[in-house]
C-alpha cells in the first residue's frame, strides 16, 4: 500500500535537521529529493539533515550565494556511503546552465553514487525525471510545516521514511 504524502509540524531549526536525517536515512546513491520553500524556509537545513542521516559531515553543508553545485564526500574510514550532490537551481534559468554543473539528461552522471537534493527544484522540473521525493516548506505560525510527496519509485519508499521519522520522534 503506498503512502505518498506526508506532513510533519516543525518548531525549530533542529527539528527541520531531523528530518532531513531521517529521510537521509532511507537514501541510496541514484536518489533524488526536490526540494521547494520560498527564501528562508529552512531547505538548507533539511540538507544538512540528509547529510546527516546519510553519514556525511552536516558541517560540509553550507549555501553561498552564487554557488550552484556543492559535493559532500564521506570521510576516509566511510568509504561506502554515497556523496551528496547538493544543488541551488534558484539562478539557473536554462538548461546549458545545468549543463555547466554536470547535469545532463535527468542527472544519470551526476547520480551514479551520489544522492542528489535540490533547492527550487520546480525551476528545473523538466529535467529531473520522474522519480522524485518532493519536500515542500512553509512558513506556518509555530515554525515550519514540511510535507513530502513521492513520485514514481519513491512511493514504495515512503513507509520506510515513516518508519523513520517515527523512530526519531516526528511523526
Ligand atoms: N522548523 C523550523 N522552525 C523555525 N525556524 C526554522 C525551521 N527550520 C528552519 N528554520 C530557520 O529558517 C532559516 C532559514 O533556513 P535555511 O537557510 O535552511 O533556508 P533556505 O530555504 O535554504 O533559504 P534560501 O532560500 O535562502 O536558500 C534559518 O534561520 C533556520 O533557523
Ligand atoms: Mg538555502
Amino acid at each position: 500500500m503506498s503512502m505518498p504524502t506526508v506532513t510533519i509540524q516543525t518548531r525549530t531549526a533542529d527539528d527541520t535537521v531531523c528530518v532531513g536525517e531521517a529521510i537521509g536515512r532511507c537514501c541510496r546513491a541514484g536518489d533524488v529529493i526536490a526540494l521547494q520553500g520560498e527564501l528562508g524556509a529552512g531547505k538548507t537545513q533539511l540538507v544538512r539533515g540528509l547529510a546527516s542521516g546519510l553519514g556525511l559531515n552536516p558541517r560540509q553543508v553550507s549555501s553561498p550565494t552564487f554557488v550552484m553545485v556543492q559535493e559532500y564526500e564521506p570521510a576516509e574510514e566511510k568509504g561506502d556511503c554515497p556523496l551528496l550532490v547538493h544543488i541551488d537551481a534558484y539562478r539557473i534559468s536554462c538548461p546549458d546552465e545545468l549543463e555547466t554543473i554536470g547535469w545532463s539528461g535527468h542527472g544519470e552522471e551526476l547520480r551514479e553514487n551520489a544522492v542528489v537534493a535540490i533547492e527550487w527544484a520546480k525551476l528545473i522540473r523538466p529535467a529531473l525525471g520522474d522519480d522524485l521525493l518532493w519536500i515542500e516548506i512553509e512558513h506556518c505560525p509555530d515554525g515550519r510545516r514540511i510535507t513530502l510527496s513521492a513520485e514514481g519509485n519513491w512511493q514504495t519508499k515512503m513507509q520506510a521514511i515513516q518508519q523513520s521519522l517515527r523512530e526519531a520522534g516526528l511523526a
